[in-house]
């Protein structure tokens, strides 16, 4: 795993884009896999200021979101549709037609998931998966105890995750309990991932994820496991980690290396 750690949220946001621009560039026809939530928020700004900008184009980008909450519609200022049409599609030259997100109002849930699945290995499978990671250790919604080969299904989701995402809500009682999400399995498929985290409150998590045990406990760390990985962390997320010193002169001799 490459792991690049900048000194805060808007340095981690800038990154995170110029990673994603350089694979549309590279190739732009690309399937990307994204995340909603705080985390990506600023990478999603500083693309669409790259599109504005320096021309950086959609139009042939095909995107399938991780994740919805199961029981909002697609127009519910909360689900993930409104989320990313209000963060990133609507700024952006991509067409509807090439935006996948799960379903949260299907009636035959597990045909759905299916049907999703098949979508993205008929897409040429995922380029680039971007991803945020919970404070128990999840990646989508793949809670605590999620198999680690597990595919797009309904996830129950834990008190902590009903907490974290209660910020977004004016009432607590109206967080949702459960979500549509790509599994362990799925996401493993992407041929490259990019994990983003920022934040104090994350480096535990983030020290289990990128050094701990492999395991179910915390669904992340399968991302070990995974050939071509970039964290892209700030100094807070950070700071947990064990071997950070290392991490740091890896990048800077990889810069040295590059430059001879
Ligand atoms: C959202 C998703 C989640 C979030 C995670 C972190 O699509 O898949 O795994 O990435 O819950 O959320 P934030 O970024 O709000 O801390």
């Amino acid at each position: 795993m490459r792991i690049i750690i900048e000194p805060d949220y808007e340095a981690i946001s800038r990154k995170a884009a110029q990673i994603v621009a350089d694979r549309i560039r590279k190739k732009p026809d690309i399937v990307l896999g994204l995340a909603t939530g705080s985390t990506p928020l600023g990478m999603y700004q500083e693309l669409i200021r790259m599109h504005k900008e320096e021309s950086l184009d959609f139009s042939k980008v095909v995107t399938f979101n991780l994740d919805e909450y199961w029981g909002l519609p697609s127009s519910h200022p909360q689900s993930y549709h409104y989320f990313m049409w209000n963060n990133l599609f609507s700024h952006v030259n991509i067409t509807s037609e090439r935006v996948h997100i799960p379903s949260g109002t299907v009636n035959d849930v597990e045909a759905y998931c299916s049907w999703y699945e098949d979508k993205i290995k008929k897409a040429g499978g995922i380029d680039l998966q971007i991803l945020g990671i919970g404070r128990d250790g999840h990646i989508g919604f793949n809670e605590p105890g999620s198999s680690l080969g597990s595919r797009t299904r309904m996830k129950t989701l834990t008190p902590e995750t009903v907490e974290d995402n209660a910020r977004f809500f004016e009432n607590k009682d109206e967080v949702p309990k459960f979500a549509i999400t790509m599994g362990g399995g799925s996401i493993m498929e992407a041929k490259e991932c990019l994990l983003l985290a920022s934040g104090k409150n994350k480096a535990e998590t983030v020290q289990r994820c990128i050094e701990g045990p492999i395991c179910a406990e915390c669904t992340s760390s399968i991302l070990q496991l995974h050939p071509k990985v970039i964290a892209i962390l700030d100094e807070e997320a950070s700071q947990k980690l064990r071997r950070k010193e290392y991490y740091k002169y890896v990048e800077k001799m990889a810069l040295k290396f590059k430059k001879s």
